[in-house]
């Protein structure tokens, strides 16, 4: 990150930059932003760049609209929640090219804010077509690229990566900044003991990432359905748990390389297991606590004792990084496994720092958010930064 350029490292007084920021924010079955964290992240970079006397051009997608006609897809209700949050007008435009984009920003005085609406309600957003990233530079009058958005810095889309190539200045945000600190130079030269605790479905999602943390990590702590496949991995019975039988291989391949690099990798000593699943109704049959699980359980989260296990290892590090949930969090009787983690990590004196999307709904949902030293905006782009891919949104910016 150390050589990346931010928009601290140039001088924007009085230019008009555009602002890739990720408003890709839930909202309610009322229409209300239901999680309003990413605004409220890119609040650094946006009140900077006023205080600067420079004309923000934001722009951002929201989901995964095909077209214009898909209009609940708007950005024009982040614009309000903007607004409120900044204390002053953001003016919203609905189009993101054309006349109506070119005659607001031509109107821009240093200080303003205008947000565009939905990139991708254009197809060649997500095509990063180069006629579509020209047209974005040369309609908004930008002299200036900035990128905020972290949670999107794994696309290469126009304007996460296209657009730059029309402008002569490309640099981070304050939140890609901070990003890539935590995720980045914290865990590359981490604090000692360094542990990771890994949760989730699939094996499969997170072998890279397993790959990759094994050689910075002195511990390893499994938990969710993944740690099923490293049971059976172990010749342990894992009753009728999900697991990827076909991923075995890979689960061993993992524990090899822990084995070989000293790190300490730690896997479930008992689980919680239930006889029946109702995932869309949000219940559970009858829960009972075991170690090997029998046939006609399912493993729904750690144990008891697992629990007092990953808390003691967690009570020693220095610095933690936890992706993925141990158990259905989202079932209240599956949830004390990962809300137990939560607390420890919260209470840890260790850096601590939580990516990925599951884990950071967990971590919300425990009460224990505002303990974690930080909290990654990424999902996707979390989990392939820490697989030590470059990010195309990254890639495009400016070196010192
Ligand atoms: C996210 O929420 O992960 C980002 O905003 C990227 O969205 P996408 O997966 O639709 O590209």
């Amino acid at each position: 990150m150390s050589q990346i350029k931010t928009i601290k490292d140039v001088n924007l007084k009085g230019k008009k930059v555009f602002v890739r920021v990720d408003f890709n924010v839930p909202f309610d079955n009322k229409g209300e932003i239901s999680d309003d964290t990413r605004i409220v992240a890119a609040l650094p970079t946006i009140k900077y760049l006023i205080d600067e006397g420079a004309m923000a051009v934001l722009t951002s997608h929201l989901g995964r609209p095909k077209s214009k006609a898909d209009t609940q897809f708007s950005l024009a209700p982040v614009a309000k929640a903007l607004s409120e949050k900044l204390g002053k007008p953001v003016a919203f435009v609905d189009d993101c090219i054309g006349p109506k984009v070119k005659e607001a920003c031509a109107a821009m005085k240093p200080g303003d804010v205008v947000l565009l609406e939905n990139s991708r309600f254009y197809p060649e957003e997500k095509k990063n077509d180069p006629e579509f990233a020209k047209k974005l530079a040369e309609d908004t009058g930008a002299e200036a690229y900035v990128n905020d958005a972290f949670g999107t810095a794994h696309r290469a889309h126009a304007t996460t990566a296209g657009v730059a190539a029309y402008l002569p200045v490309k640099v981070a945000g304050l939140l890609i900044e901070k990003e890539l600190e935590f995720l980045g130079s914290k865990t590359e030269n981490p604090d000692r003991p360094f542990t990771v605790i890994l949760g989730g479905a699939k094996v499969s999602d997170k072998i890279t990432v397993i790959d990759s943390l094994l050689d910075k990590c002195d511990s390893m702590l499994i938990g969710g359905a993944m740690a099923y496949t490293f049971a059976l991995a172990k010749g342990k019975k894992v009753g009728s748990s999900l697991v990827e039988a076909d991923k075995v291989d890979l689960a061993k391949a993992a524990l090899e390389k822990a084995k070989a690099k000293g790190v300490n990798f730690l896997l479930p000593v008992d689980n919680v297991v239930s006889n029946s699943i109702d995932f869309a109704g949000g219940t559970v049959g009858e829960l009972k606590v075991m170690e090997d699980i029998e046939d006609g359980w399912s493993g729904v989260d750690i144990g008891p004792k697992t629990v007092e296990l990953y808390k003691g290892e967690i009570s020693k590090s220095k610095t933690i990084l936890w992706n993925g949930p141990m158990g259905i969090f989202e079932i209240k009787a599956c949830a004390a496994g990962t809300f137990a983690i939560a607390e420890a990590v919260a209470k840890s004196d260790a850096v601590s720092i939580v990516g990925g999307g599951d884990s950071v709904k967990a971590v919300k949902k425990s009460g224990y958010a505002k303990d974690v030293t930080f909290i990654s905006t990424g999902g996707g782009a979390s989990l392939e930064f820490l697989e030590g891919k470059e990010l195309p949104g990254v890639a495009v910016l400016d070196r010192k």
